[in-house]
């Protein structure tokens, strides 16, 4: 039995991989939302996701699979499948005009990213995904990719785990070893987007640690989510930021893969790839510190009405509400 009380997956974005890792002519199997997909990008370059077995007799196109001009060509007996999931030709049957196809889903890349929409009822995106601004700023940020790109593979993580951070104030002292709570700044809700700041005493209590060497100094989380698919955590020391990405893609009804992808303000006069100096210590410990919720999320049970202990309740029961937008099997679900 499932702990999860959804039955479908929430609507919305969700990241499928990195740009860079998806060549031109490359083709890959992949498994999201509890169907098998082969993404290929065409030799223009164009990226694709569709539905992975061939109409014609099954084959799965991800394993064997050849990236011909802009279509994919069937292993099994070469039928060419445009992006559009429209049939290209039948090479052995050139006149033959037939109406099979195959499901294309909505693809974009986005700050280094690939993405694919989902939605229960097969909608068109109704919203797009503006990146996040330190990872398209290579001026003043280290690039995410390879150093701040991180696959952390298949878990049994549901989507809505990691956003639930957002309100969880509590947890910062016993999951991540903070000195303090962090408290509500700013919460701001717009439809798909949720948008917060939480004040945070980093080095709280201490003397002196090597990210705040002369002692605590207030900073800020502010954290930004779209969906529950991707959601951004960016910690602000004066005018060092650390940006982090969490993008959980659910495999199937327990099940996600995910990607942690990171960077952070360079350091003064290094205009080089690999982040350095307090920068790279921070992306180090941040890419640790996330993996403590990982554990945590992968061994938790979801608990649908929990027993609030009295401040956790108000940004809690905001979330909640929030986020029940994105489930269309439930009875309050779209009714906004
Ligand atoms: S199964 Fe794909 S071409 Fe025959
Ligand atoms: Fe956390």
């Amino acid at each position: 039995m499932r702990d999860w009380p959804y039955e479908v997956f929430p609507t919305g974005w969700y990241q499928i991989g990195y740009s860079a890792e998806l060549a031109r002519g490359e083709v890959k199997a992949a498994k999201y939302f509890d169907r098998e997909l082969v993404m290929f990008r065409t030799e223009s370059g164009a990226l694709s996701l569709l539905d992975a077995y061939c109409p014609h007799l099954g084959a799965h196109l991800g394993y064997g699979g050849a990236v011909r001009g802009e279509c994919i060509e069937c292993p099994f007996h070469g039928w060419q499948w445009r992006r559009d999931g429209g049939l290209g030709k039948i090479p052995y049957d050139t006149d033959a005009e037939r109406r099979v196809g195959i499901s294309a889903w909505p693809v974009r890349e986005q700050a280094g990213l690939m993405l694919t929409w989902y939605d229960a009822f097969g909608r068109e995106p109704f919203w797009e995904w503006p990146g996040i601004t330190e990872f398209f700023d290579e001026d003043t940020f280290y690039p995410v990719y390879p150093q701040g790109a991180d696959h952390i593979g298949v878990r049994k993580i549901i989507p809505q785990s990691p956003v639930e951070n957002t309100p969880d104030f509590e947890h910062f002292m016993w999951v991540h070893g903070a000195g303090r709570a962090g408290h509500s700044l700013m919460w701001e809700e717009k439809e798909h987007y949720l948008h917060t700041r939480i004040g945070f005493l980093f080095g709280a209590g201490k003397k002196s640690t090597w990210l705040t060497p002369d002692g605590e100094v207030e900073g800020e989380i502010e954290t930004e989510a779209w969906g529950l698919g991707l959601s951004n955590a960016r910690f602000k020391l004066g005018d060092f930021i650390t940006s982090q990405l969490t993008a959980t893609t659910p495999v199937d009804a327990e099940h996600s893969r995910l990607f942690d992808t990171i960077t952070a303000t360079r350091e003064p006069g290094d205009d080089g790839v690999e982040p350095t100096g307090r920068s790279g210590r921070m992306i180090t410990f941040q890419k640790g510190q996330i993996r403590q919720d990982f554990d945590i999320w992968e061994h938790q049970r979801y608990v649908e009405h929990p027993p609030f202990a009295g401040r956790e309740a108000d940004a809690y029961a905001k979330f909640r509400r929030w986020s029940r937008q994105f489930y269309f099997d439930t009875e309050d679900a779209g009714a906004r």
